[in-house]
């Protein structure tokens, strides 16, 4: 299929690219994501599903597979598989995170109740279980089952470094490296696993899916500041409000004089905040550089990512997710 011109933005290129295989796995998942038994499934998953995700996980296994060369069908099955996986995580965040709004609608949480929300995404990583087993392939189960607990790891460890303020870079990035790169790289790995690849090609895509989704969730991170509900979908200051010590944060609090780490504590640490004192927050980023120096480290991920890709052979499909490392710094939601 040729590149349609009007498809400027690299996830669209990527969707234009992949529209056979991605109408597959939205065929797929509206179908395994039915239940007969507890019409409460179909409720919330369709809630959610049909707000429509970017499909950026899904869309990165059939690419992976595809530039491998693979004309089989089981990167359908594998695709499907991320997002049920997805899915299920965000499910568990939007309880966990307490957030009213996700994919520009009201949380299931909100809408139904958390354990609706439990329930339904305990299901959903069900599913994606009983899906991830149809290739056959036991490496690709390995590489789906180990990103699962590791998913988990990283929301369970940020569970207990959230509100505080001594958390390090370095636990910052093992947390986002577990709670979403571990998925982008599983993504890209079983992609090229299935697809027969060499090893080194295997390395090369699952460094690539590792490094975006470090990128990405660092500026997700930014756009929980700067970003507009309204293009994201989601609430603007919801980690404030959570007291979770992103990279933001982390940088501020380093820059901090006596008075701002007072401030920093109360709003962080005791969980004290009224009105003016995001505003506030927001100044003080502004006075030290943190979103912008945040959103450099976002680049230089980016740019990580970019280079992992740099020993494969040329394909539409590398040049496409090269530009998508820069995007996802860049992108609005
Ligand atoms: C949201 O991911 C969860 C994070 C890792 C930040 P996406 O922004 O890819 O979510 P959807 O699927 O497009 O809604
Ligand atoms: C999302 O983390 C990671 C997972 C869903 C595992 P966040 O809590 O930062 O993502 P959003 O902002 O709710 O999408
Ligand atoms: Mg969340
Ligand atoms: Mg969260």
């Amino acid at each position: 299929m040729s590149l349609d011109q009007h498809a400027t933005k690299p996830h669209e290129a990527l969707a234009v690219w992949l529209a056979p295989a991605l109408t597959a796995v939205d065929t797929l998942i509206r179908d395994r994501m039915a239940s007969e038994h507890a019409p409460r499934i179909p409720e919330v998953t369709a809630h959610l599903i049909e707000a429509g995700g970017k499909r950026l996980r899904p869309m990165l296994t059939l690419a992976a597979a595809e530039m491998c060369g693979y004309t089989g069908d089981d990167h359908v099955k594998l695709a499907a598989t991320v997002e049920f996986i997805h899915t299920a995580t965000l499910l568990h965040d939007d309880v966990v995170d307490e957030s009213h709004q996700r994919r520009g609608r009201p949380t299931a949480n909100l809408l139904w109740d958390n354990k609706s929300s439990v329930l339904v995404g305990d299901y959903l990583f069900a599913r994606a279980f009983q899906l991830m087993v149809e290739p056959g392939s036991l490496r690709v189960l390995d590489i789906l089952a180990n990103a699962s607990a590791v998913i988990a790891e990283g929301e369970v460890l940020q569970l207990t470094t959230a509100q505080n303020l001594a958390t390090s870079e370095a636990i910052y990035l093992q947390v986002i490296r577990g709670k979403t790169a571990a998925l982008f790289s599983a993504a890209t790995e079983s992609g090229a696993v299935i697809a027969g690849a060499d090893e080194a090609t295997v390395r090369a895509l699952f460094d690539y899916g590792d490094a975006l989704g470090i990128a990405f969730q660092i500026a997700d991170d930014l756009l929980d500041y700067q970003g507009d509900a309204k293009t994201t979908g989601k609430n603007v200051g919801d980690d404030f409000r959570e007291r979770k010590v992103t990279l933001p944060v982390i940088r501020a609090v380093a820059a901090a004089d006596a008075t701002e780490r007072a401030f920093w504590g109360r709003v962080i640490e005791k969980g004290e905040q009224g009105e003016g004192d995001l505003d506030h927050a927001m100044a003080l980023f502004a006075r030290h550089g943190a979103l912008a120096t945040t959103r450099q480290t976002a680049l230089d991920w980016a740019a990580r990512a970019r280079a992992a890709l740099a020993p494969l052979p040329d394909h539409p499909l590398k040049t496409i997710l090269s530009d998508l490392a820069d995007y996802v710094v860049a992108r609005l939601r």
